[in-house]
């Protein structure tokens, strides 16, 4: 079995799982993939993929299992992909977490951990609402919780799928299509919970300690 930190950061939209991942990034040398920010890519570069992913996206509803697991099959199999990584915002249902189960013994990886990133469902409407990402920088502010330092240069924009009619549609997809996993992880005792409902660098701290209880 190949070596190295391999994470699923699972949780509702909103909990954090892109803020923690741009800190455990650096802290362990590991590749950071985003099934979200790749379709964002896909969409600000115009591709077909991107075009076709948009629909679905700005809604609020998954993108087809098809796209996205040939995103991660792709990411996977390049030959500079680093030891240590971690999926955010992937998989999103059972038929994605089966078909990575079966890719990753297909390569003779495993998991660390799923961290399983938990914040009461009512603070996380203000938390996307209020999300702002720099343009230039990619760095993910809140107007109200995490705002951008003032004397900073930033060229903040909104998500299009950060409105409260996509926000509700993203948290109902959650709860029946990814809350699932929660159960599915915890049996193969892979699950750890974390407390997303503290500070940013406190999130992390128990994050890292999480890591180190199952390597
Ligand atoms: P994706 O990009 O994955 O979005 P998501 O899962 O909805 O998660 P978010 O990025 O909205 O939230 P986050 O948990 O990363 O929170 P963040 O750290 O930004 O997916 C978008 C869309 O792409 C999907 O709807 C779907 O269409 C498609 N897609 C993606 N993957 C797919 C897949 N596998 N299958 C099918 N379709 C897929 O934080 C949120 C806010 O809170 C920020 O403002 C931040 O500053 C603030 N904050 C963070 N931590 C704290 C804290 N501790 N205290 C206070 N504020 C905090």
């Amino acid at each position: 079995m190949s070596k190295g930190i391999h994470l699923i950061l699972l949780g509702a939209p909103g909990v954090g799982k892109g803020t923690q991942s741009a800190l455990l990034k650096d802290k362990l040398s590991a590749a950071h993939v985003s099934t979200g920010e790749i379709l964002r890519a896909a969409v600000r570069n115009g591709t077909e993929m991107g075009l076709s992913a948009k629909t679905f996206m700005d809604k609020g509803e998954l993108v087809p299992d098809s796209v996205i697991l040939g995103i991660i099959k792709d990411t996977l199999s390049d030959s500079s992909f680093p030891d240590n990584w971690m999926m955010d915002g992937f998989p999103r249902n059972l038929a994605q977490a089966e078909a990575f189960n079966q890719l990753l013994s297909d390569i003779d990886q495993s998991l660390t951990v799923v961290l399983n990133i938990a914040v009461p469902f009512e603070l996380l409407m203000e938390r996307l609402t209020l999300r702002r990402t720099c343009r230039k920088t990619g760095q993910v502010f809140n107007l109200k919780l995490n705002p951008p330092p003032e004397d900073g240069d930033f060229d903040l924009f909104q998500r299009a799928d950060d409105t409260e009619e996509a926000v509700n549609k993203r948290l109902s997809v959650y709860d029946e299509q990814t809350k699932p996993l929660i159960e599915y992880y915890s049996s193969k005792g892979l699950l750890a919970n974390i407390n997303g409902d503290q500070p940013m660098d406190d999130v992390l701290k128990e994050i890292l300690t999480t890591i180190d209880k199952f390597q």
